[in-house]
C-alpha cells in the first residue's frame, strides 16, 4: 500500500500493530480446507484460495473424480493440494479428515465449511428423511468441521508471519438465512441455523484471535440451481429477483472468501456477508411497491 497509514494513528494512544497486506498472494503459505470443494461454489473457492497462495485440501463426498481434478488443477498452479473423500455429517469421518490434514500439511489456517445440499419438497410432503439429510449435512456438518477447526486453532494459537489470527472459519450460508423459501423449508432452516451458530461461535472464540464469518450467496450459476438459469425464460424470471441484473458466478464468492480469510479482514468477525447482487434488498419494491 502506498500510503503510510501509521500517520493516522494517535501516538498518545496504545499502538496497534497492523497486519501487512501485500497486494497479491494474500494467503501465501496458509493451509486451507474446503468442504464440498469438488463442484460449484466450493470448487470456485478452492481455486480462489489456491490462486491467493494457499495450499488446499479439497473435500468431496460423492464426486471423487471431480475432487481429484480440482486438486490436480490446484497443484498445477504451483501450490499443494490433495482431495479427500468424506461425509461431513459423520463425526469419525470429520475427525479423520482433520487428522490427515495435520499429518500432510502440519496445520490448518482456514476452514471453508461449504458442503451443502438441497432436497426440496412441498412442506406437507417433506419426509423426515429429506429433513434430516439436509440438516445433517448443511448444519451438523458445519458444526462438526467448525468444532474440529476451533480445537486445532486454540491448541496452536497465532503463527507469526502466517496470519494475524489463530484461524479463520468461513461458513457457507445463503440469502435463505433471511429470505424465507417456500418448498425448501429444510434448506432455509439449515441456513438460518448456520447464521446464529456462526455468530455464537464467533463471539465465543474471538478472544483466541479466531475469526468466524459467513458468506451468504444469492443465485450463483452452479449445478444446484441449474433449473433457475438454464433456459432464457428461467433466467428472465430469476432476474426479477436480482436488482443487479446478472447471475452470480463462483468467482464472486471466491473473491469474498479470499478477502474474509486474509488479514485484510483481520478486524471482521461474526459477519454475514451477502454476495447476492441485491437479492436481499426486497426487489419487489424496485418499482415503488
Ligand atoms: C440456493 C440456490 C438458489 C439461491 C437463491 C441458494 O442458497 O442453493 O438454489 O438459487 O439460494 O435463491
Amino acid at each position: 500500500m502506498g500510503f503510510d497509514f501509521s500517520t493516522l494513528h494517535d501516538p498518545a494512544l496504545p499502538q496497534v500493530v497492523m497486519p501487512e497486506c501485500p497486494a497479491a498472494q494474500k494467503l501465501r503459505g496458509q493451509k486451507a480446507l474446503v468442504t464440498g470443494g469438488s463442484s460449484g461454489i466450493g470448487k470456485g473457492v478452492a481455486l480462489g484460495l489456491a490462486e491467493a497462495g494457499a495450499d488446499v485440501v479439497v473435500n468431496y463426498h460423492s464426486g471423487a473424480e471431480e475432487g481429484e481434478a480440482v486438486a490436480e488443477a490446484i497443484r498445477r498452479s504451483g501450490v499443494r493440494a490433495y482431495a479427500h473423500g468424506c461425509d461431513v455429517s459423520e463425526e469419525d469421518q470429520v475427525e479423520a479428515l482433520f487428522a490427515r490434514m495435520q499429518e500432510e500439511f502440519g496445520r490448518i489456517d482456514i476452514l471453508v465449511a461449504n458442503a451443502g445440499m438441497q432436497k426440496d419438497a412441498p412442506f406437507d410432503e417433506m419426509t423426515l428423511a429429506q429433513w434430516n439429510a439436509v440438516i445433517k449435512v448443511n448444519l451438523t456438518g458445519q458444526f462438526l468441521c467448525a468444532r474440529a477447526a476451533v480445537r486445532a486453532f486454540k491448541k496452536r494459537g497465532v503463527v507469526p508471519g502466517v496470519s494475524s489470527s489463530a484461524g479463520k472459519i468461513i461458513c457457507m450460508s445463503s440469502v435463505h438465512d433471511v429470505i424465507p423459501w417456500a418448498g425448501h423449508v429444510n434448506y432455509a432452516a439449515s441456513k438460518g441455523g448456520i447464521s446464529l451458530m456462526m455468530k455464537s461461535i464467533a463471539q465465543e472464540v474471538a478472544p483466541y484471535r479466531i475469526r468466524v464469518n459467513a458468506i451468504c450467496p444469492g443465485a450463483i450459476r452452479t449445478p444446484i440451481n441449474e433449473e433457475a438459469w438454464r433456459t432464457p425464460e428461467a433466467y428472465g424470471e430469476l432476474m426479477k429477483l436480482v436488482p443487479y441484473k446478472r447471475i452470480g458466478e463462483a468467482e464472486d464468492i471466491a473473491r469474498a472468501a479470499v478477502w474474509l480469510a486474509s488479514d485484510d479482514a483481520d478486524y471482521v468477525t461474526g459477519l454475514s456477508l451477502y454476495v447476492d447482487g441485491g437479492m436481499t434488498l426486497y426487489p419487489g419494491f424496485e418499482t415503488g411497491g
